[in-house]
């Protein structure tokens, strides 16, 4: 609690120094500090949290995060805001789908909420954070114990040893703000939604605690399976795959590997099959549901257990009309009845990780995932800083997400132009990808040289998937073009078009016929999916997008703030024409390729 003498002086350094947030930017919550979760309890910290926008970073400069609690009348200094009353909202939200006042608001926020908690001598405490834009510093009882960068990915605190007996307060500062060096940059396609938007839960742990687990088939083979393990504290575990194995795993320094003699059944989209996986080290415990199945390329094939695949696909972002990034497991369920409508096999979860149940449920259902990290368009490439942040997300999510049988493809960018940086970058993350998983292939949005009209980019060397946006017929007014394309291009790798498409205003304000018509989007499918199967080393497709989704970017008149790219309105009920027409091209395609 600050002194009278220290508020004072407080209070001046408020109004005079500009340098008031280096002290709170540590950057230190990162993929190291990861717990693995699976079959833990976890204490829900959801529900309400006292909340306040902060335009100017005034907490900060005025340290609202060492108040005290204390009645009004008992306070002996004016204050600017009391983090322990007031206005409160619920966890997980975004502030923007809360009040008006708040839909245009980028800047920082105060999220506070008690915890009355007993400290564990034999016990570790961690909290998690499902995530946060963008960047997220935590606060307990006045103590500043870091801050993470990266708006959808998880992270954890320690707070075994910062708890004191009965009510302790946990304040989290949130800052979305647009910026150059982050992760996205300031420019992008889509809503800059903030605040916390996905849950936030407490797990108690032994001292030993398991950090991560990570099962796959030995490369190039169905008879062996690895599995590598990460425990704090432990020089043994038991490892048992329910209806394969169980065997013991010795740790050197925390971490052990195996490689078992087993020949799990494959999971596939016809059969997603899972196998429940328990782990046990001394007292702690987690578990998994995981399926075994090989990914591969072979030239420009693309083998699923050994045999070629055609992704029928489709692009998804994590939005909603009402709830903005929050994601519910009913509106997750309809995203894949709706892909399966589309007979889809595969989904492209642009252009950032998407809540872990995505490619849980994905899992189950048997749908192939494309997840990605948001380098998207002109990333700050030369920025070290930048970089590490770039980096620490891709960690994150393959970590969180590599025993997901349904990802089968990391994507490390988007749309990014063939520069000297940013190709040192993103080679840099492919690198890094291959290095934390090698089980995967490795991909990225890449745009076509408008010039030469083929498809060429340095970055392709450096990856499995070449993926492509193209939007001939929309952005590019000449749909010969892409024919032209097809013919002058002969990557020696599998190409899969991770965009094309075009608006439709389906709303009684929409037109007949034209642009931004119904009409003219089905006649964009009818013609790229046309082109798209005469050429051979085209394995896939997910056409941007499955529903209309919220951007400030398009203020057009059939737009009106949103990208009408969908082939479901944003209701995310009322299919377009082109609905129809992509879920017969692929069930002809479903037929064809057999699989
Ligand atoms: C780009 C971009 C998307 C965007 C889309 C569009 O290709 O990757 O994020 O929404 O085009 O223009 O609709």
């Amino acid at each position: 609690m600050l002194e009278r003498s220290e508020l004072a002086e407080n209070a001046l350094a408020a109004l005079h120094d500009e340098g008031y947030a280096r002290a709170y930017d540590a950057r230190n919550l990162t993929h190291r500090g990861m717990i693995f979760t699976g079959g833990r309890v976890a204490q829900s910290l959801d529900g309400e949290w006292n909340f306040c926008v902060d335009l100017l970073d005034t907490g900060l400069r005025q340290k609202w995060f060492a108040m005290q609690p204390q009645p009004p009348a008992e306070r002996s200094e004016p204050w600017d805001y009391d983090p322990f009353m007031g206005e409160v909202v619920p966890v997980p939200s975004n502030w923007q789908m809360l009040q008006d006042k708040w839909y245009f608001f980028e800047g920082g926020s105060w999220y506070t909420r008690p915890l009355d908690l007993e400290p564990d001598p034999d016990g570790r405490l961690f909290l998690r954070v499902g995530a946060a834009s963008y960047d997220c510093k935590v606060f307990l009882n006045g103590a500043y114990l870091g801050n993470h960068l990266g708006a959808s990915t998880p992270f954890f605190v320690e707070l075994t040893d910062h708890v004191r007996p009965g009510r302790n307060w946990l304040m989290l500062f949130v800052d979305n703000r647009r910026q150059a060096d982050r992760v996205p940059m300031q420019n992008t396609d889509w809503f800059n939604y903030g605040g916390v938007y996905r849950e936030v839960s407490l797990y108690r742990t032994p001292q030993a605690v398991i950090r991560d687990m990570v099962l796959s088939l030995a490369p190039d083979c169905y008879d062996r399976i690895i599995a590598r393990v990460e425990i704090e504290g432990a020089d043994s575990a038991r490892l048992r795959i329910e209806g394969l194995t169980e065997v013991e795993m010795s740790l050197t320094d925390g971490v052990g590997e195996i490689e078992i003699a087993a020949s799990p059944r494959l999971w596939s989209p016809e059969d997603p099959h899972l196998y429940d996986v328990t782990l046990t080290a001394g007292a702690d415990q987690v578990r998994d549901r995981v399926g075994f199945r090989q990914i591969q390329r072979r030239g420009t094939e693309i083998l699923l257990n050994g045999s070629p695949i055609w992704l029928r696909g489709i692009a998804v972002h994590e939005d909603d009309r009402d709830l903005g990034k929050v994601t519910t497991e009913e509106d997750l369920i309809r995203r894949f009845d709706h892909a399966r409508d589309l007979n889809c096999n595969f989904m492209r979860l642009a252009h950032y990780p998407h809540h872990e149940r995505a490619a849980q449920l994905a899992d189950e259902c048997g749908i192939l995932i494309w997840a990605e990290i948001p380098v998207y368009w002109a990333i700050d490439f030369p920025n070290p800083a930048t970089r590490a942040d770039a980096e620490n997300q891709l960690a994150e999510l393959i970590r969180r997400d590599r025993n997901r049988a349904s990802v089968v493809i990391w994507s490390i960018g988007n749309e990014n132009a063939d520069t000297d940086a940013r190709l040192d970058f993103m080679s840099g993350l492919a690198a890094h990808a291959r290095a934390m998983d090698p089980t995967r292939l490795i991909a990225a949005a890449c745009l076509v040289n408008h010039q030469t009209l083929r498809i060429e980019d340095r970055l392709t060397e450096h990856l499995d998937v070449i993926g492509i946006n193209e939007y001939y017929g929309w952005y590019d007014e000449d749909f010969d073009d892409l024919g032209r394309i097809g013919k002058n291009s002969s990557p020696d790798r599998p190409v899969v078009i991770s965009e094309t498409g075009a608006d439709a205003d389906i709303s009684p304000e929409g037109p007949a016929e034209g642009l931004f018509s119904e009409a003219y989007q089905a006649e964009i499918y009818r013609k790229q999916t046309a082109t798209l199967a005469g050429l051979d080393y085209v394995k896939g497709m997910s056409p941007w997008i499955l529903y209309d989704f919220r951007t400030e970017r398009r203020q057009g008149i059939y737009q009106r703030g949103w990208n009408r790219k969908g082939l479901i309105a944003a209701d995310k009920t009322t299919r377009k024409a082109a609905f129809d027409i992509l879920a017969a091209f692929y069930a002809e395609r479903a037929k064809e390729t057999g699989s």
